[in-house]
């Protein structure tokens, strides 16, 4: 199975510029070279490109800020992806902010749908990102993608004539959370959003909880696709974000995450978001980033051989 790398440099999302530079900053840091060394086939098919002729936006969207071109992008990122799962592929798209994903994971939807595979969704973040137009503080709308996918209102022109299932809500969880905004956390709460906030992965540790999201997957025999927003970590080992949030995860923690992911062999489809050079250190920020997502595919200390352990 190749790896398909999509560029996806969209940074309107956000309301820090900066995320237009993250693929870029990330092929920087190697990140073709390393998942080849691992053995993998990897197709960059590089960066795709806004088209000139936007979507039009429907009456009330000014709650969305920068609607037509985010629902630009999210046309061209969902084709992109349900074309690399459709050629066996399996799509790594690099953000870009985190409205890329109504997008890719519009996409997979699609895929998925198609090959009766039931979706489950991995939200590795500070944030929740369940915010719809009527609830977001901000209009920022990478912090509307995960209500988005869940079929919350406002936003459904969004695709406009290829529209994607919606992602059950019970099939989504949120890692890594601690920064909810007041409305947000009354959504999350009524539609009994899967939510592991740091208090959780304090009192229990990010192996349990990890274990519990990978046995309801492999029970369900689910593609699970995950969302890695660089805020998931702490803004010590990634400051190269917009969005920082004292008290995210270690350097343990992630790659653990990640090892246990590739262990699971669940694993179909990636986002890598978020990533702002213009506020990195040095690359440090994306080449973590790079390290995380070779550990997901399969970089190991020492050998220990295929499957679960
Ligand atoms: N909850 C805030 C908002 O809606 C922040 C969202 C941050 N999202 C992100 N993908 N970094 O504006
Ligand atoms: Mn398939
Ligand atoms: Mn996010
Ligand atoms: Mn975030």
């Amino acid at each position: 199975q190749s790896i398909v790398l999509i560029g996806a440099p969209v940074e309107e999302g956000a309301g820090t510029a900066g995320a237009i530079m993250g693929p870029a900053a990330l092929r920087t840091a190697r990140l073709v070279a390393t998942l080849a060394d691992l053995g993998h086939r990897v197709d960059d098919r590089g960066d795709l490109m806004l088209p000139p002729s936007l979507p039009t936006a429907p009456e009330g969207m000014d709650r969305a800020r920068h609607y037509q071109r985010i629902a630009g992008w999210s046309r061209i990122i969902a084709d992109a992806t349900e074309a690399a799962m459709g050629q066996g592929g399996l799509p790594v798209v690099l953000g870009g902010d985190h409205s890329l994903s109504m997008g890719s994971v519009s996409g997979v939807a699609r895929h998925c749908a198609k090959a009766g595979r039931p979706l489950f969704v991995l939200w590795l973040d500070a944030h929740a990102d369940f915010n719809t137009p009527a609830t977001s503080p901000s209009g920022n709308m990478h912090g509307m993608s995960a209500a988005f996918l869940c079929g919350e209102p406002g936003l459904e022109d969004l695709l406009g004539d290829k529209p994607a299932p919606r992602l059950a809500p019970e099939n989504l969880t949120l890692f890594g959370i601690r920064s909810v905004d007041r409305d947000e956390r009354a959504l999350l709460a009524d539609r009994g959003i899967d939510v592991i906030d740091m208090r959780l992965i304090d009192e229990f540790g990010v192996s349990v909880l990890m274990a519990r999201v990978i046995e309801r997957v492999a029970a369900a025999g689910g593609h699970l696709h995950v969302s890695l927003d660089v805020d998931f970590l702490d803004p010590s080992l990634a400051p190269g974000v917009g969005t920082t949030v004292p008290g995210g995860a270690t350097y343990r923690e992630a790659h653990l995450i990640m090892e246990m992911l590739h262990d699971s062999g669940l694993v179909g489809s990636l986002d890598v978001v978020e990533l702002n050079p213009f506020l990195d250190d040095r690359g440090k920020s994306a080449l973590l980033l790079v390290d995380l997502v070779a550990s997901l595919f399969g970089r190991q200390v020492v050998a220990r051989g295929g499957g679960r352990r």
